[in-house]
């Protein structure tokens, strides 16, 4: 029972398989098996940089008298058939042993992105399989899209540009050249931020201050070096203003005297000093006349050596540029060595000379002795008014 419902089993296969096994001619299935070439594995997708040499391997088995050609995916442009090249100087072709066909492109170019296929002339229908490249190319400033240096009144909307080429797209990112934080301001907003970088390839500069100005480096990069970056000088144009630090100065008689002020202004500033609203005061031997500069501010120094009677009154310190004028105003007084009851008075000025105090040490010691006088002045004077207002 059991050997009859086996040999029923054995006889059934072998009516279902009878009919397939009928058409297949024993010769086809031996090939199939030893001579039809196979892809041994992907060509894969790859990443290459523009100049370099792109290689691309396609890995057959049982290849035997069959050809390989290489193409151009997107337009069936032939490359190569076999061993013989068949377009330009860029390409070439070997065989990796033992079975390993490489299509090489060099010096790789921008618009050899993309697909390549290898084929194998297999009758009836040819076998193929496809890869793909990309070529990376590192980051270009567009001069012609990009800021040139800026020139601008305060106060006015400034865009800086910059635009690059490259793949994969380049990030555009702004800073400082001296590495100073940048300020920036929300468009609308009154308040500055501050920020190493700022990333976009628009740099908006709402309602522009005196501060922002400067050197401004925009840096393209992608994952391709090296990064490239163009410096754009920013200019901010603005009017004069003199700040003065003491206005009033006393000084005893013999001292050199130090005036200073304050400028900021952009572009740069004509700046000089007179006596009495008349006489311009020149550098030589009675004054000493200087100036530091740094970014747009001048500080603007007068030394008056030898203080005499002669030189109490008023001086100017005058700033002009192409945009207006400003000037400043101080005055000058006599410090008595030795206060007298009514000099005290006088220490009134005192009070507020440490610029011009400060040039001579030994004097020092007495400028602490009117500041004391003054102070026993002063409440003097307080306990006066407190009296008479009860
Ligand atoms: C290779 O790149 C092509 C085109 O970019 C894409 O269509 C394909 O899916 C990629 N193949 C692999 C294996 O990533
Ligand atoms: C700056 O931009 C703001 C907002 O867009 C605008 O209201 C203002 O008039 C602009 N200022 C100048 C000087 O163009």
């Amino acid at each position: 029972m059991k050997m009859l419902r086996k040999l029923f089993w054995t006889v059934l296969q072998g009516f279902v398989l009878l009919p397939t096994i009928a058409i297949r001619d024993s010769n086809i299935v031996n090939r199939k098996m030893a001579d039809v070439p196979q892809f041994e594995k992907p060509i894969g997708n790859q990443t290459f940089h523009i100049g370099r040499e792109a290689v691309l391997g396609c890995s057959i088995d049982n290849l035997g008298k069959h050809k390989v050609g290489w193409l151009r995916a997107e337009d069936q442009t032939v490359l190569s058939l076999h061993e013989r090249v068949v377009l330009g100087p860029r390409y070439s072709v070997n065989l990796d042993s033992p079975s390993t066909w490489q299509l090489r492109i060099r010096p790789l170019r921008a618009e050899d992105r993309g697909c390549y296929m290898c084929q194998i002339n297999t009758q009836p229908s040819m076998k193929w399989q496809i890869g793909c490249i990309d070529v990376y190319v590192p980051p270009d400033i567009i001069n012609e899209e990009t800021s040139t240096d800026v020139s601008a009144q305060e106060l006015d909307n400034v865009t800086l540009s910059c635009k690059a080429t490259g793949h994969p797209p380049p990030k555009i990112t702004w800073r400082r050249e001296d590495h100073e934080q940048m300020l920036l301001k929300k468009i609308g907003g009154r308040d500055f931020y501050k920020v190493e970088s700022y990333v976009g390839s628009s740099l908006p500069l709402y309602r522009v201050d005196r501060r922002q100005m400067g050197a401004f480096l925009c840096i393209a990069s992608n994952d391709v070096p090296p990064a490239v970056s163009k410096r754009i000088i920013l200019n901010v144009n603005f009017p004069p203003t003199v700040i003065v630090p003491n206005q009033l100065l006393g000084a005893p008689l013999g001292t050199d005297v130090v005036l200073e002020c304050t400028v900021e202004a952009y572009p740069n500033t004509i700046n000089y000093w007179l006596k009495n609203r008349g006489e311009m005061l020149l550098d030589g031997p009675k004054y000493v006349i200087g100036e530091d500069r740094s970014s747009y501010k001048v500080l603007m120094k007068l030394t008056i050596k030898q203080f005499s009677k002669h030189d109490i009154g008023t001086y100017n310190c005058v700033s002009t540029n192409s945009l207006g004028k400003s000037e400043g105003t101080l005055r000058l007084y006599e410090i008595k060595l030795y206060p007298s009851s009514q000099s005290a008075a006088e220490v009134n000025v005192g009070g507020l000379t440490e610029g011009a105090v400060k040039q001579n040490p030994a004097f020092s010691d007495s400028n602490k002795v009117f500041s004391r006088t003054f102070l026993i002045f002063l409440l003097v004077t307080v306990a006066v008014v407190e009296r008479e207002t009860m």
